[in-house]
């Protein structure tokens, strides 16, 4: 029997897109299902822009939309990236027309993939984004396949490769924030604008994918909480590992009979635990279900191959006619989680203070804990010569977030801090 040729649209030819037609080339049989995938269109801000491979016997589209609505496009990938403009245009283009989309997109999917899921389903076509969260490691079918025989309890991880390479060498380095930032700018592992990485909000769309995914929800990005890497002082890597931890920035969302809570912080990991040695630029995610138990997967969460491996995935996906909602439920059903109120949540909590050292201080900062009701795990002072006060930091048993908060306000006042103390969460993994 004669197989079938799906003719693949490109839009977006950055590092995804040279992997994917690098592959396409040297293996466009590689579906289980048989078939040969071949790309027939491609799209780009630049048609001259200097590239690792050919393109001039591909036919150019300046208008990814029009790529999208070729005759000669039976599926759409979409690596453009951005949660708006064209990518999102040519992504409804492809799905109205009732083709197949492929994208690697997080920002789109977290901020629209209520709406394009509807869409999709009601035109027939899928819509997969297996290499939007975790690149090549396969965090999106895990949820969306593997785990709906269970009832998923919470997913938390490091889902951002670029600021978990930049703590990793900070910590190994004893540089600054800034001085590693720099580094990774000047050698390429970090964009021009590091905004979305180091703010959080890279994470913040990651994670918000995958609690849809996990509880059977819409994503609902805007209810996530989101702190980045930005603050993060040597100081505190240097005394958290005094303590047995090492900083992660660890993105989670749990589900509560109040809802669901979905945030990205810096956080404390032991040093023991798998999300403390996933180093570099590595990913890593812990995925929590009623049943099944725990289950952990660590693998590249970016790159050309890698990721454009999970675009092939998703592509195979296609090419065998498998048929899903988009999310965990028909987008007919879907609707967004109830946000947890954040104040309300129970954690371990570090706090470093700047103090001046003198005598009664730290009686001072344990009273003030104690009477705002935060108990004291451990306790850390250590002599810096340092002419503007020194740092003290402790570790407080679970407590509620708006019942830490006032207790910060509180010892702010104190006349002994000097700065304003610095709060990192303890990761409940
Ligand atoms: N910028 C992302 C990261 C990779 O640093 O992990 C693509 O999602």
């Amino acid at each position: 029997m004669a197989q079938k040729t799906w003719r693949i649209g490109v839009a977006g030819l950055g590092t995804v897109g040279a992997g994917l037609l690098t592959f396409l080339a040297e293996r466009p049989d590689f579906a289980p299902a048989g078939g040969r995938a071949t790309v027939t269109g491609v799209s780009a801000r630049s048609r001259s822009r200097p590239r690792p491979f050919d393109i001039s016997n591909l036919p150019w589209f300046d208008d990814p939309v029009a790529l999208a609505n070729s005759p000669e496009t039976d599926v759409f990938v979409e690596l453009i990236g951005g949660s708006d403009g064209p990518a999102k245009a040519a992504v409804e283009a492809a799905l109205r027309a009732g083709k197949p989309v492929v994208t690697a997109n997080k920002a789109l999917i977290a901020e629209h993939g209520a709406d394009l899921a509807a869409l999709a389903e009601a035109k027939g076509a899928p819509l997969l984004f297996e290499a939007a969260v975790m690149g090549g490691t396969p965090a999106v079918k895990m949820l969306r396949e593997a785990m709906v025989g269970d009832d998923v309890k919470s997913v938390a991880g490091i889902l951002n490769g670029t600021c978990n390479y930049i703590l990793t060498e900070m910590e190994a380095t004893g540089r600054s924030f800034a001085e590693v930032l720099g580094e990774a700018q000047r050698l390429g592992y970090a964009e021009a604008d590091p905004t979305m990485d180091v703010g959080g909000f890279d994470a913040a769309h990651k994670i918000s994918i995958l609690a849809a995914l996990a509880f059977g929800c819409a994503p609902n990005y805007a209810a996530a909480e989101i702190e980045g890497i930005e603050g993060v002082d040597l100081l505190d890597i240097q005394l958290a590992r005094d303590l047995g931890y090492r900083i992660k920035l660890v993105a989670s969302a749990d589900r509560s009979p109040d809802g669901v809570l979905v945030r990205v912080h810096p956080s404390l990991a032991p040093l023991a635990h798998p999300l403390a040695q996933a180093g570099g630029a590595l990913n890593a995610l812990f995925i929590e279900g009623t049943r099944i138990g725990r289950i952990f997967i660590q693998g590249p969460g970016a790159g050309s191959g890698p990721t454009a491996a999970a675009v092939a995935a998703d592509i195979a996906d296609v090419m065998t006619g498998a048929v899903r909602p988009v999310f965990q439920k028909p987008a007919t059903d879907l609707k967004p989680f109830t946000p947890v109120d954040p104040s309300k949540s129970l954690g371990r909590a570090y706090l470093r203070l700047s103090v001046k050292d003198e005598p009664g201080v730290i009686a001072a900062v344990t009273e003030t804990l104690g009477d705002a009701g935060v108990s004291i795990e451990s306790f850390l002072q250590k002599p810096v010569e340092k002419a503007d006060g020194v740092p003290i930091v402790l570790t407080t048993h679970a407590v509620a977030e708006s019942v830490l908060k006032a207790a910060i306000e509180r010892i702010a006042a104190l006349p002994a801090v000097l700065d304003r103390p610095r709060l990192l969460r303890i990761a409940r993994i």
